[in-house]
Parts: C-alpha cells; structure tokens; sequence
C-alpha cells in the first residue's frame, strides 16, 4: 500500500482534441506510405490536427474546463497546476502559467513538466506528493501535445505516428484504500539521442541553419524507441503493482501510452491481461504523447469500462527516456 498519509485521487477527468481528421489516406498523397503499412505496423489509422492559430495552452483550456466541471470544483479552488508536454506555447513562459491566467485559477501555483509522452504520469505522481503532504487541496495535471508542429512532414517514419489533443485530471484526497496506491518512475538518459528535439534550445539554439537542417522537429529511431518501449512497458508496470502490494491478477483494467498496438501487446502478454482489459484508441488518434493516457482514461471511463473500486494501471514512457506507471483503485463520487 502507499506510504502517503493522505489518499490521494483522480475526482475528474476532461479531455478535447481538435475536429480536423487526417487519414493514412493522405499521407499517401505525400509520402511513399501506405495505409496498410501504418495500421499493420502501429494500429493507427487516423489522427487529428491542430489549425494554426491553435496553440498547446487552448487544448489544456478546453480539457481542463471539462475535468473541473467533472469534478464539481470551480478554478478558484485549483492550488496547482502541472502541464506535461513536449510541445509549449513558448520555451517560456510556462504553458501552464498561460492556462491559469486563462482558466482564472487565481490562487494557483502553475508550471510545466518535460518528461516526453511520460509527462501525464509522471505529473500525476508529482501533484499527488503535494496533496499527501498536506500543502494543497487541488491540483489540476494536463497532458497536451501540439505534435503536429514538431513533426517533420517529409520522414514517413516519423509523421505518420503522431496526433494533437489534451487530456486532464483533477486530483483531491479520497477515502483511506482508494486513490494513487502507488507509483513508479524511471528514467535512462543514456538513450537521449533516439528520440529528440535536437534545435532550438541551449544546445543549438535557432537559426537559419537549424532550421533549414530541421532540428526543429522530432528526430526518432523507431526501431531502438519500439524495444524499449516492449521491455519497460511490462517492467514499470509489475513494479508499480507490486509497490502497492498487488499481484497482475488483480488489475482490472489497464490504460497504456498509446504508441504502437504491438507495443501495448508485448505490455499484455508480460501482464497476463487479455485486450479487453485494455483501453485502446491510437487508431483514432495515433500518439498524443503526453496527452494519451489521461484522453483514454477519460474514453474508459464515459464507456463505463472502470467501475468503482477496480484497480487500475496507467503505464507510460517517452523521450529522455523516460517511463512511469501508477497504480490506482478508483474512486469517484458524483459530484456534477
Ligand atoms: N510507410 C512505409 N514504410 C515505412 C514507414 C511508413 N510510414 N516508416 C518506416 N518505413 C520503412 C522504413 O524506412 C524501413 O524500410 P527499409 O527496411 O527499407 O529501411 C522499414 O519500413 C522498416 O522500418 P522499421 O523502423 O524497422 O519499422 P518498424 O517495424 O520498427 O516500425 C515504427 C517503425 C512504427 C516507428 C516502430 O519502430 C515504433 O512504433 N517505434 C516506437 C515509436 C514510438 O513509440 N515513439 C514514441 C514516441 S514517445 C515521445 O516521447 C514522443
């Protein structure tokens, strides 16, 4: 069981994407691509897009009025709020600062967590420590990805994979056995270069060149992300249930990053879950990154697949590399 003298748990969820679909179709129009090798080699089949006057801290705002609503709290009330994205409006100011001024969350504390598509899991973890320790009541955490703007529309190994959305929760302390049981966290920079951004910070800051060599966008070797990925998946999230003092067969349902199905196959075979205890929705939205737990979690639970009670894994990993996964029995009173 968790160590935290309060309980801690997710009392709503939200989540927006924008309404522009983009098919495997048409990348084909663009790229030697083809929609059979991206559904049989990820599962995804369409994605969605941001416009251009659109920018991360709008996909936050939306998702974030809807968790709020969830949970019957009104933005006065949010303490913290944490944005786990790759893709800022600005390399600063912070993301989040823009979605409290918006939001008109006036009393709270706001900034932005870089842990690549792990940054909704790992925010879900930091923002509970403050609610455990007893230093806030409400903390807002968003996951949300612009990624559509770092993609590089001429590598098809690349392009093809990512989508735009965001997905939010509110935390709050719960009822003594329900909440975050437990979480793990983990990092390996050793293996920085095989998904990175690589210009446009400290290192090589913009310019003419850096742009025109395209160091502005993601830089990926599918092949060494896809066997990590397969391994750390399964590990992270036997850690975390045996940190909470459970055992694989009592999860109930499992809510994945959503990256590549034979991923998220390689994560089922290790935890003995068949598909039905999965939410899966990368072939409606490919990778959101940051944004793909906390949009499935929402997707799971409006279909009525999490019930009162049932334990749940949320389990992701990302550039930097880095991986988490929380373990939670969920609890939720009606509160709209
Ligand atoms: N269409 C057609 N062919 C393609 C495409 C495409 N869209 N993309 C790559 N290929 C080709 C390659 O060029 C290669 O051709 P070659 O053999 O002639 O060189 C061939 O397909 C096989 O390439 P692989 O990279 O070995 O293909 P693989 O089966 O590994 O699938 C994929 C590639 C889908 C990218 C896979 O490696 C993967 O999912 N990796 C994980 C990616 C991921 O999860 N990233 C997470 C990002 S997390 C974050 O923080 C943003």
């Amino acid at each position: 069981m968790s160590s935290h003298p309060r309980p801690v748990g997710i009392v709503g969820v939200g989540m927006y994407v924008p309404p522009q679909v983009v098919t495997n179709k048409e990348f084909e129009k663009i790229l030697d691509t083809s929609d059979e090798w991206i559904v049989s080699r990820t599962g995804i089949r369409e994605r969605r897009r941001a416009c251009q006057e659109i920018a991360t801290s709008d996909l936050c705002l939306e998702a974030a009025v809807m968790a709020l609503k969830d949970a019957g709290v009104v933005a006065e009330e949010v303490d913290l709020i944490i944005v786990g994205t790759l893709t800022p409006d600005y390399l600063f100011p912070a993301t989040a600062c823009i979605v409290q001024k918006r939001l008109g969350a006036t009393r709270a504390a706001a900034f932005d967590l870089e842990a690549g598509c792990t940054g909704f899991v790992y925010g879900l973890t930091v923002g509970q420590q403050f609610i455990a320790a007893g230093m806030y009541r409400t903390v807002l955490v968003i996951g949300a990805e612009i990624l559509s703007r770092v993609s590089n529309w001429a590598d098809r190994s690349t392009c093809v994979l990512f989508g735009d959305g965001a997905g939010a929760v509110v935390l709050q302390a719960v009822p003594e056995g329900f909440g975050i049981l437990s979480s793990t966290l983990g990092s390996d920079g050793d293996l920085e270069e095989v998904l990175i951004q690589p210009g446009g910070g400290a290192r090589i800051p913009a310019s003419l060149e850096s742009v025109q060599q395209g160091l502005h966008t993601i830089h990926m070797r599918g092949s060494d992300v896809f066997k990590f990925a397969v391994r750390v998946m399964g590990e992270a999230a036997l850690e975390a249930i045996e940190k909470a003092g459970l055992t694989k067969d009592q999860i109930d349902f499992l809510i994945p990053h959503q990256a590549n199905n034979r991923i998220v196959e390689a994560a089922l075979r290790r935890l003995d879950l068949p598909w039905e205890k999965v939410y899966l929705n990368l072939d409606r939205y490919g990778n959101m990154s940051a944004a793909s737990v906390p949009v499935a979690l929402y997707e799971a639970l409006r279909e009525g697949k999490i019930k009162q009670g049932d334990i749940v894994v949320l389990v992701a990993f990302g550039a930097g590399l880095t991986w988490a996964a929380s373990v939670i029995r969920w609890w939720k009173e009606e509160r709209r």
